[in-house]
């Protein structure tokens, strides 16, 4: 991997690209993210990412470093050392890039007061989206033990650096021969992914956890409920058991870099005939094709 990084103030190389041990991010896992994706060389739902990561960081008093403009101007510029960069290889390769905001230096107490300056940092690399394979036969899941964070308890609305739940989840998934976990919230219904949010197709209609939950408010998500109601697919948050899921027509999962990803297998049980649905399919091509449509840049006038 090859990756270009802001650090408060500096743009460097990967191997540059370091932060102090003192900074409460490092210590505590105090901050919050964002993971944004090219199509076309833009960014992609750039303003919905930045009004998460102010949500967020609203949501832990963290204060952001710099406004909604600086952040877009900071991450253009990372974005173009990148390119200038050898990581850039084909130059229409998308890129992901991932901004993080902590709440910096401090003197290793919970008291806020002594870290007033927060860290900024924005990683920049070639996205590695999931295989071709895993859009044509589907993938399988697991629906792991680990409990999807208590919203009284870092609330799964904040998009938190604070990640060992999500890193837990995920290497249960790894173990069991899995592309992704599948959690539970606390009360044990179904929430999301460890890294992605969850849908289900039921004759005709698909449905995903209601935010009430506790889970992350995914761009994907929402953004598929806005392709959905063009692409004709009736889309419905609901409250989703085990059984929803074992019982499905068809099952996906949506984030950022993964876009849609059918889901043809939950441990040992199959989703229906152990293909692809014929609605994840619709809602891929209608998904990619609006974020052509909005990331393409008109072609210039001969
Ligand atoms: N993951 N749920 C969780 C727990 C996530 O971490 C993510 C995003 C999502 C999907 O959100 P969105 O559609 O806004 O990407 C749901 C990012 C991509 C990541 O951590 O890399």
């Amino acid at each position: 991997m090859v990756a270009v990084a802001y650090v408060n103030g500096r743009i460097c190389s990967q191997q540059d690209a370091l932060i102090s041990v003192f900074d409460h991010g490092f210590l505590f896992g105090d901050g919050v993210y964002e993971v944004v994706r090219t199509y076309n060389g833009e960014l992609f739902l750039l303003d919905r990412h930045l009004a998460r990561l102010k949500t967020s960081a609203h949501m832990i008093a963290l204060p952001l470093p710099v406004d909604a403009a600086g952040l877009d101007r900071t991450i253009r510029d990372t974005m173009k050392a990148f390119a200038d960069g050898p990581g850039s290889g084909a130059s229409n390769a998308n890129l992901y890039v991932r901004i993080l905001v902590t709440r910096g230096l401090g003197d290793g107490s919970y008291d806020p007061a002594s870290s007033p300056a927060s860290s900024l940092v924005i990683i920049v690399k070639a996205l590695a989206p999931p295989p071709a394979s895993a859009y044509e036969q589907g993938v399988k899941v697991s629906l792991v033990p680990i409990v999807r964070n208590h919203p009284g308890s870092v609330n799964p609305l904040i998009k938190s650096n604070n990640l060992l739940n999500n890193a837990l989840a995920m290497r249960e998934a790894l173990r069991h021969g899995a592309f992704e976990a599948i959690l539970r919230n606390y009360r044990g219904d179904i929430a999301e992914c460890s890294q992605s949010n969850l849908f289900v197709v039921k004759h005709g209609v698909a449905k995903t956890p209601r935010l009430a939950e506790g889970l992350l408010a995914g761009i994907t998500r929402a953004f598929i409920m806005d392709v959905a109601q063009e692409a004709g697919v009736r889309v419905e948050d609901a409250v989703l058991l085990d059984e929803d899921v074992f019982a499905a027509d068809e099952v996906f999962l949506t984030s950022t870099t993964r876009e849609i990803v059918p889901i043809v297998r939950v441990d040992d049980r199959i989703i229906a005939n152990g293909v692809p649905g014929p609605i994840t399919k619709r809602l891929l091509e209608a998904y990619r094709q609006k974020a052509d449509q909005l990331t393409r840049r008109p072609a210039p006038v001969q």
